[in-house]
Order: C-alpha cells, then structure tokens, then sequence
C-alpha cells in the first residue's frame, strides 16, 4: 500500500500576556492526559526563561545533569553554552536535531518506541532576548528556532509550546511556528480585555501571514461560591465565544504546584481522580478542536 503522507502537525503555542493564568499547569497536566489518550508522538517546550514546566516535571538535580549537556531550549537557540548575557551569535548555524535537545518523560510499553512523550527542558539563559532591543540581531535566532519547530513537525504528531507571560521577541517566535494559540484565562474582570488585546496582537502582526486558530479555556473556576458573571461574558461574545471550549479547568489543590511532588497530577497517586475526570473532558475538546 502506497505510504500515506504525514497528516499535519499541530503547534499550539499555550499563550497569554497576562501571567499566572494557567498557561505551565495547562501545557504539564493537560497535555501529559493528551498524550495518553492519542497515543501519538508529543512534544513538549519550555519556552520561558523562569522554566516552571521543566521544573513541574523534573528533579532539580535531573535539571542540572541536562543542562550540563546543554539539552535545553537555549541550545535550540543558539550553540551552548551562552557566550554572554548580552551578546548573541551572529550565524547561528543550522539547528540541533530534536533527539540531541530533549529529554522522554513517558513512553508507552507496548506501542513502538517512538510513541512518547518528549520535552525540551528551558533554561534561565533564554532570558536575554527580552532585553536585546535591535530585532535584526535576534533575527537569525528567530529563523533558527522556526527551523527547528520545521524540523519536529516531521517526527512528531503534536507540539506544545509554553510561553512566557510578556510581549517579547520569544511570544513572537512562537507565535510564528504556531498553528493555534490555547490561551488561559482566569474569571475575573480584566481577562475580556486581556484576550483582546492579544488577539487583536496577532491580528495585528504582518509576519503572521496565516493567523493561527485561537482556543480559550477557563482556569481557575471555583467549584463552589463561583460568580459566572465573567465565564458569561466570555461565553456570549461573538468572537471569543465560539472559541471557547465548553469544559473549564476547576481550581484544585492536586493542580497547584508543590515543593513536595515533581510530576504530573493526573499521575499523582491516591489524588489523581480529582482532576483527571475534568482533564479527560478538555482533552476531548482539544483533541477535536486539533484535529488529531
Ligand atoms: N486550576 C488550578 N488549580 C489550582 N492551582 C492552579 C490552577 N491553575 C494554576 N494554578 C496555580 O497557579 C499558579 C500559576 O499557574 P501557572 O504557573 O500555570 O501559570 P502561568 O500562566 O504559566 O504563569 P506565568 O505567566 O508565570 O508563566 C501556579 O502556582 C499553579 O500551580
Ligand atoms: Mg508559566
């Protein structure tokens, strides 16, 4: 039988300016449940400089094995180690490949090897783009980076991007290899004008020649006392509700980040059943709306 193309594969940047909107906890937990139930290839990058994913599902001392081999984003960037904070490779060169930068957090037993769940760890050393005001500099690093993403859409069925909460040249490096955007928000009053501003960002950006498809989910909905005043206006707004999935990420203690327990919460024992019913149904949704 003649071999089918590979179908396309989705890059969702999880994006929002606004900070501490869920965007980590989203990329960790839901897409770790995503990948369970598609059993596909997934990837994984931590794409901001404070590294809150790698440090969600990672050991600090794993950490420092990896980043003492360079295996993080800021090779995928630039050739490690960082020659200074202030100053950035000229010609970068061609990117690594995938299996050089990354690192398998889950695998399957009895599906082929490939069928896993990859991540590229962040590393602090990324921060210095948000302080390099001249783009033309940064220009080769953001077509290194595109390359690389190029890259991993033919070996992977699926790429998850979490990004930093600010406007940088990183949110626009995303935003550039991103078939869809998963935005976060919270309910409460300032989310409306948050999710505005951004998409009329997007819109507003000429780079992006094809806009990516927008997907909004609700976090940090409160099981009881909820005033859906927000979730309402969200739900009934011509552009933005359409977009919106009908399932919410509820506040849970399982899904707040603790010192005690490095992993994912729908693999957190005698606690994951509080959160994976709830994950289940967004899963649903996404994989869906992703065509996957
Ligand atoms: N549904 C939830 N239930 C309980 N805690 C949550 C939930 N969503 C997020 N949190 C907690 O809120 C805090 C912020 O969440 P998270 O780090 O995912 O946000 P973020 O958008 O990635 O933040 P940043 O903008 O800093 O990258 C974390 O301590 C996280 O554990
Ligand atoms: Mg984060």
């Amino acid at each position: 039988m003649a071999k089918q193309p590979k179908a396309s594969c989705p890059v969702v940047a999880v994006l929002n300016m606004k900070g501490g909107v869920g965007k980590t906890t989203i990329s960790a937990h839901v897409f770790r449940h995503l990948y369970s139930h598609i059993r596909k290839r997934v990837l994984l990058v931590d794409f901001d400089p404070q590294f809150n994913l790698t440090q969600t599902v990672i050991s600090q001392a794993n950490y420092e094995k990896l980043k003492a081999e360079s295996r993080t984003i800021f090779s995928v960037m630039e050739s490690a180690p960082a020659s200074s904070i202030f100053t950035v490779t000229k010609n970068p060169g061609p990117p690594p490949s995938l299996s050089e930068v990354s690192v398998k957090l889950r695998h399957f037993s009895n599906t082929s090897p490939e069928i896993n769940l990859l991540l590229v760890p962040g590393d602090f050393d990324i921060v210095k783009y948000s302080m390099i005001a001249d783009g033309s500099v940064l220009s080769p690093v953001k077509d290194r980076f595109l390359k690389f993403i190029a890259n991993c859409k033919q070996e992977r069925d699926l790429i998850c991007i979490d990004c930093n909460p600010s406007s940088s040249f990183m949110t626009l490096c995303a935003l550039e290899a991103a078939t869809h955007i998963l935005v976060p928000v919270r309910p409460d009053r300032y989310s409306m004008l948050g999710l505005k501003i951004l998409n009329n960002f997007v819109q507003g950006l000429p780079q992006l020649i094809k806009k990516p498809e927008l997907i909004v989910v609700l976090n940090g909905v409160k099981t009881s006392g909820y005033d859906a005043s927000v979730e309402n206006a969200l739900r009934s707004d011509p552009d933005f509700g359409p977009q919106t999935l009908a399932n919410s990420l509820y506040i849970s203690k399982v899904l707040e980040a603790s010192v005690g327990y490095t992993g994912f919460a729908t693999d957190k024992r005698g606690q994951a059943w509080r959160v994976t019913p709830r994950i289940s149904l967004i899963v649903n949704e996404l994989q869906q709306a992703l065509g996957l």
